[in-house]
């Protein structure tokens, strides 16, 4: 069977780099699409040879990365210029999520890759106060408007977080929890990683041009999560805090001279009212089969951490 070319775009991110390998296990030739600052080392250890350099920032270098020959098959869109890890290369970000997004997908359009994943967040139609959610509803709009044929992956919080803090806490018997109480969709970024694989290479086209809700088959309260911690690995794991309280009445004071603090903190305002959670786990049922249970999944993720 002909080999078909993936272009990836944010390879270099946490995700980024489990899709590369899952589009891998699954007998692509994987284009990564990295900036000219961005580290090719675990990408190269992947086995990734075809490196295209382009920025968000940039649409000619977006014009050029997206009509590399041979030509995509797809393009999986899976960078972030709001994110820790980004914000480690100098220079302004803060057009990529939107600007930057929109050229790549006038590139993907004029070069004519016939689908587009888009990694996407649950619920951002309605994270309005959210500015880094929001603009992923915005891309969905636009890749619609621009008849761009496309997958939408609306993940829900993922399980690895991008400076993954969570195996040496669970080391100490402790998960680490963002809003205590409130349950949310969580995702193991490896299960989403293989979706995005199969949304690229094995869905048919009738599935496109939808966004699909991705998490475990119940929201889960950092409690719950903790007691699937204790079960998988034998010991006990209580969920704690993962900030002090207090610090969310501090931390307003200074968010109007650090609009990255004041976004991260409308964040956690959101996930707070409860609202990360699926309204629709049947579209991911119908294209990826059972949602994997929170135990599951955290067996999974313990097992590829060593924490077994
Ligand atoms: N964390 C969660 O709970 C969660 C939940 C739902 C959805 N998501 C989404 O999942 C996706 C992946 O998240 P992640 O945490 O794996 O990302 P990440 O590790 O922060 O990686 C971000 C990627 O974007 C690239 N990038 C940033 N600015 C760029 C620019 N101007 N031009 C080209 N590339 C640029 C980075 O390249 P460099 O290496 O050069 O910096 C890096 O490859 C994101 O779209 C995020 O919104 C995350």
């Amino acid at each position: 069977m002909e080999t078909r070319t993936v272009t990836v775009v944010g390879a270099s991110g946490t995700l980024g780099a489990d899709i590369v390998k899952a589009l891998l296990e699954k007998g692509a030739r994987v284009r990564a699409m990295v900036r000219a600052t961005s580290s090719r080392t675990k990408l190269e250890s992947l086995g990734v040879t075809d490196f295209v350099v382009a920025d968000l920032n940039d649409p000619a270098s977006l014009q050029r990365a997206m009509a590399a020959e041979p030509r995509a098959a797809a393009v999986v869109a899976s960078a972030a210029g709001f994110s820790a890890h980004s914000a480690r290369t100098k220079g302004d970000n803060s057009r990529a999520d939107t600007e930057g997004y929109r050229s790549l997908v006038d590139a993907a359009r004029d070069a004519g890759v016939p689908r587009f994943v888009l990694i996407s967040i649950l619920e951002c139609d309605k994270a309005s106060q959210v500015p880094h959610f929001y603009q992923k509803f915005e891309t969905e709009k636009y890749l619609a408007e621009k008849r761009q044929p496309y997958l939408s992956l609306r993940a829900g919080a993922f399980l690895d977080r991008a400076r993954d803090i969570v195996p040496e806490r669970i080391r100490k018997g402790v998960f680490p929890d963002i809003v205590p109480g409130v349950p949310m969709a969580l995702v193991y970024s490896r299960d989403l990683a293989r979706y995005t694989a199969q949304a690229a290479l094995e869905l048919p086209a009738s599935a496109l041009n939808q966004s699909v809700d991705i998490g475990c088959d119940v929201p889960a309260t950092g409690a719950m999560v903790a007691a699937a911690f204790t079960r998988v690995l034998g010991r006990p794991v209580v969920a704690k805090p993962a900030f002090p309280r207090l610090l969310f009445t501090v931390l307003p004071l200074v968010t109007p001279f650090l609009p990255r603090l004041r976004d991260s903190l409308a964040v956690v305002a959101w996930l707070r009212k409860g609202g990360y959670v699926s309204s629709d786990p049947q579209k991911q049922r119908e294209l990826f089969g059972d949602l994997p249970t929170v135990e599951e999944t955290v067996a999974r993720y313990c097992r590829d951490k060593g924490l077994v």
